[in-house]
């Protein structure tokens, strides 16, 4: 049992540790967090400060990626531009090819804006609130309160999937999402914790990093393992027996299926490829010449957008299909393949690469899938 600021104040009961004295649940949170978070490449050890720039890196990269797939591109990343400065100097191609296999291209358009931005409108510092960091390209409200709390210690807490379960199971939300993300923020924002020694440093940045570590470890989607739970004292649907059943969700509307065809044409050991639009989906990136995606639409027309249609002999058919999901729609392609001749032009807007330089391309998933079907590989 706990007792109220007031009480306490009558009472003249010793200081406590950490905040929220109702609870205690930030202060577990905190505790737990000391013993058993995980080491991550982007964070820094015990007692060692955030580095902002490591901080903004890898939540962008972790914006619509996991943990395990982020940590190799960050530490990429980090030995090739080690500070924002050298970030802002490389080119957006140079970036883009790095970003090369993490998905949701325009993070990697973004983040080179961003630290052009960070270089020429704040001398290479990064701004320390919510707001300023906000201003920036690719940082929007999750993104923004995560690098405040946790580089720059505002209070304030950034709520992804992992921390909208474990918060929605504690207090047994009953409204479905998304309409219930602004009563999980609320509720998210009483476990913000403080640092042990009472002092005005908040710990915001380890509270939600606690409730991360604890989403994707112990409070997971399937079988959470509510043993190991610091707070499994007082969570709601613990008590209930009903946890799985948190987060409760509205129906979920998928795009319709598209489909498409791709043509993978070779000229000796070149490959046809060109650089899809600046804007849109898969913006600036490498793809091989295509039909367009559409649903509904079927093989014949598809096979009518194929490139060169004086120079080639023959179109093969793959057996089979590329799939690829994306968050709107997946995506069915049906893939040709042709040997061009030796001095066969290069139709406009295209170009010819060679197949041993392909991994020097910002070639996106779909497209490694594609070529390495087209290819036989
Ligand atoms: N996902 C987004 N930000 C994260 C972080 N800082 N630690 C672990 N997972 C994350």
């Amino acid at each position: 049992m706990t007792l109220s600021g007031a009480a306490r104040k009558r009472k003249k009961v010793p200081s406590v540790d950490h905040d929220d004295m109702a609870s205690g649940r930030p202060a577990r949170l905190l505790d737990w967090y000391d013993r058993h978070r995980r080491r991550l490449p982007w964070r820094p050890l015990a007692g060692e400060s955030a580095d902002p720039y490591r901080v903004w890196l890898s939540e962008i990269m972790l914006q619509q990626t996991g943990v395990k797939t982020v940590a190799p591109y960050f530490l990429k990343f980090l030995a090739r531009w080690p500070d924002v400065a050298a970030l802002a100097r490389a080119s957006q191609d140079d970036v883009l090819r790095m970003w090369a296999g993490l998905g949701y291209y325009s993070r990697a358009r973004n983040l080179h804006a961003c630290a052009v931005a960070v270089l020429r409108d704040h001398g290479g510092v990064f701004p320390g609130t919510e707001e300023g960091l906000r201003a920036l390209p690719g940082i929007g409200p999750y993104t923004a309160a995560a690098i405040a709390a946790i580089a720059f210690g505002c209070r304030t807490m950034p709520v992804d999937g992992n921390i909208e379960r474990v918060v929605s199971r504690l207090f047994a939300v009953e409204e479905p999402l998304p309409q219930a993300k602004p009563l999980i923020q609320q509720l998210a924002t009483t476990l913000l914790g403080q640092s042990r020694d009472g002092d005005e440093k908040s710990r915001a940045g380890d509270s939600a990093q606690a409730l991360m570590d604890i989403g994707s470890s112990i409070c997971t989607p399937k079988k959470p393992a509510c043993a190991l739970c610091p707070l499994n004292d007082d969570c709601a649907a613990h008590a209930r027996g009903d946890q799985e059943s948190f987060p409760r969700k509205a129906p979920k509307k998928s795009g319709a299926l598209r489909r498409g065809a791709a043509f993978v044409v070779t000229r000796g050991n070149e490959l046809l490829v060109r650089t899809r639009p600046e804007k849109g989906l898969l913006g600036g990136m490498t793809e091989v010449p295509g039909s367009d995606w559409l649903a509904g639409q079927d093989d014949k027309a598809a096979l009518m957008q194929a490139p060169l249609p004086n120079g080639i002999a023959r179109w093969h058919r793959k057996a089979g299909v590329v799939t690829h999901v994306f968050t709107h729609f997946p995506l069915e392609l049906v893939v040709y393949t042709a040997r061009a001749a030796a001095r066969t032009p290069t139709p406009r807007g295209m170009r010819w690469v060679p197949v041993a330089t392909l991994a020097d391309e910002a070639l996106p998933n779909v497209m490694r899938k594609v070529i390495a079907h087209g290819l036989g590989r």
